[in-house]
């Protein structure tokens, strides 16, 4: 790692003296800071040792489907780097890393193949070098990425096989990685999944059904995946409950984004269409997975395309999480399409009949960032997480992602990349909003930042930068951004930086 240079460090100073009014005293002793990635996006080595095919490695091939026309068979190459990017957490300060396992890795044909023993080692490793920093490795099962195999013997989500593929992966990693890791998440967004992987196509596998697409999938799709989903993670919960939770004392959840909404007008339909926002973008996988069922939000609009839960699945599936991983990044105004006519827009389902939009009456909802749809509005991380207390009374949550990208523009240089102020006032700003919200009972146990490194950013490729640190795509070198900096700075209290 390149030491900052000394303009940098005076630099940060300046700004921390002027801004620099929180740090992690003001929260509690045991919250957990972190980082995050996943596996896709920075482990790179896509055909080590006997590692199979993922969804993403095959998609990401396809002509036009990546912005840049890129793919993440390299990346960061963290799967050889790994160490070196222990020792940037190390010198951050964090106490936590949330990070992916790729089922392809460890697991190259599903169940119907044996585990690969260098795809363990690598995550063994991982944890153990973790461990030995004093960092939690806090680990996401399933982040997107799968063995495509299993796409191709039986269209994976689409099938109800996939419960038990999925629920023999997790046993596998229980049973290997479970005696170290305290902290286990089922899925990374699963709506994300369903809706950009069956609803508009641009996620594998790739299957259209909006009224945008002309390729005829069933619009039932994204309700059949997702309910595969949902069964997954109970089974997985069941597993772990049942067989390594006492053993191992850890905590099992799940991960969901969740833009804040606020109404486009403060009108009776765009403030329940604020409710329908919410229940197809968050309720549709956590109502059933703490109360047992679909919220009548949605049952009242999908009707027979949503597929129902047995008695006997109700029962497997109330109160399966012992915490709830939020990923919010932004807020967005949402107007009204079922009462009145407009167009549906936004990653809910179309059958939300909800349009989103940054802007009311020419202005902004808060200062836009580089990645689109992206706006600054602190708040929106209070009213995220009060949203959540009382809807699933206070169930724990963990701020599982929250950052900022930077456009990778051809004319930015590096040293424009790595002053990254405007990162630091947005981390900044979010923190306040959620010191806010636990000071009024919130149970948030942590806050982890979206991302440790440049990454692969999915359908953006290269072209969206959210890590603290800066990596050149040519050389792979990590070299600290400024936030990296503020970061080490806010986690070490007064300590100096060196
Ligand atoms: C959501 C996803 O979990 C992560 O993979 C992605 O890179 C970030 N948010 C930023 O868009």
């Amino acid at each position: 790692m390149k030491k900052a240079s000394l303009g940098f460090v005076w630099f940060l100073q300046l700004i921390s003296s002027i801004i620099c009014v929180l740090d992690r005293s003001q929260f509690p002793p045991s919250f957990l800071f972190g980082t995050a990635t996943s596996s896709y996006q920075i482990e790179g080595a896509y055909l080590a040792s006997n590692k199979s095919l993922s969804n993403w490695d095959v998609f990401t091939h396809l002509p036009d489907k990546i912005v840049d026309g890129s793919n993440a068979d390299v990346t960061d190459n963290h799967y050889y780097l790994y160490m070196e990017d222990v020792e940037l957490m190390d010198s951050l300060g964090v106490n936590a890393y949330r990070f992916s396992i790729s089922w392809s890795r460890v697991l190259p044909k599903g169940r119907f193949g044996d585990v690969d023993p260098v795809g363990i080692e690598f995550y063994d490793k991982l944890i153990d070098a973790l461990l030995n920093k004093g960092i939690q490795p806090f680990v996401t099962l399933n982040h997107y990425d799968l063995p495509q195999y299993l796409e191709d013997r039986y269209g994976s989500w689409l099938s109800f096989q996939m419960q038990e593929d999925y629920t023999h992966f997790v046993e596998v990693c229980f049973e290997t990685f479970g005696d170290r890791v305290k902290y286990w998440s089922t899925f990374n967004e699963p709506n994300i999944t369903v809706t950009l992987g069956y609803l508009s196509g641009s996620y594998p596998p790739n299957h259209c059904s909006d009224s945008s697409c002309i390729s005829g999938d069933s619009e039932i799709e994204p309700y059949i995946a997702a309910h595969n989903l949902i069964l997954a993670h109970a089974s997985a919960v069941n597993l772990y409950r049942k067989k390594y939770q006492v053993k191992q004392g850890g905590m099992i959840g799940i991960v969901v984004d969740c833009i804040w909404y606020e109404p486009l007008r403060d009108t009776p339909t765009d403030r329940l269409a604020v409710q329908r926002a919410l229940a197809f973008g968050v309720a549709w996988f956590l109502d059933p997975i703490i109360y047992g069922d679909y919220p009548p939000e949605v049952r009242q609009i999908v009707g027979s395309r949503l597929p129902i839960f047995s008695e006997q699945e109700k029962e497997l599936l109330s109160n399966k999480l012992d915490f709830i991983g939020i990923n919010h990044y932004t807020t967005l105004y949402v107007k009204d399409c079922l009462f009145s006519h407009c167009e549906r827009l936004g990653t809910p389902p179309g059958d939300a009949f909800v349009h989103f939009t940054g802007e009311r009456d020419g202005v902004l909802i808060g200062e836009p960032t580089p990645a689109p749809t992206f706006y600054l509005v602190p708040d929106g991380m209070e009213k995220t997480i009060m949203y959540f207390k009382e809807r699933y009374n206070n169930t724990p949550m963990f701020i599982t992602e929250n950052g900022y990208a930077q456009a990778n523009y051809l004319g930015d240089s590096v040293k424009d990349l790595l002053n990254d102020t405007k990162r630091i006032e947005y981390l900044q700003s979010y923190l306040e909003s959620l010191k806010s919200a636990i000071s009024q009972g919130a149970d948030v146990r942590g806050f982890i930042i979206w991302s440790l490194l440049d990454n692969f950013e999915w359908t953006y490729g290269y072209t969206l930068r959210f890590g603290l640190y800066y990596v050149n795509w040519t050389t792979l070198e990590r070299i600290p951004k400024l936030s990296a900096l503020w970061y080490k700075q806010f986690l070490n209290g007064e300590k100096k930086i060196d």
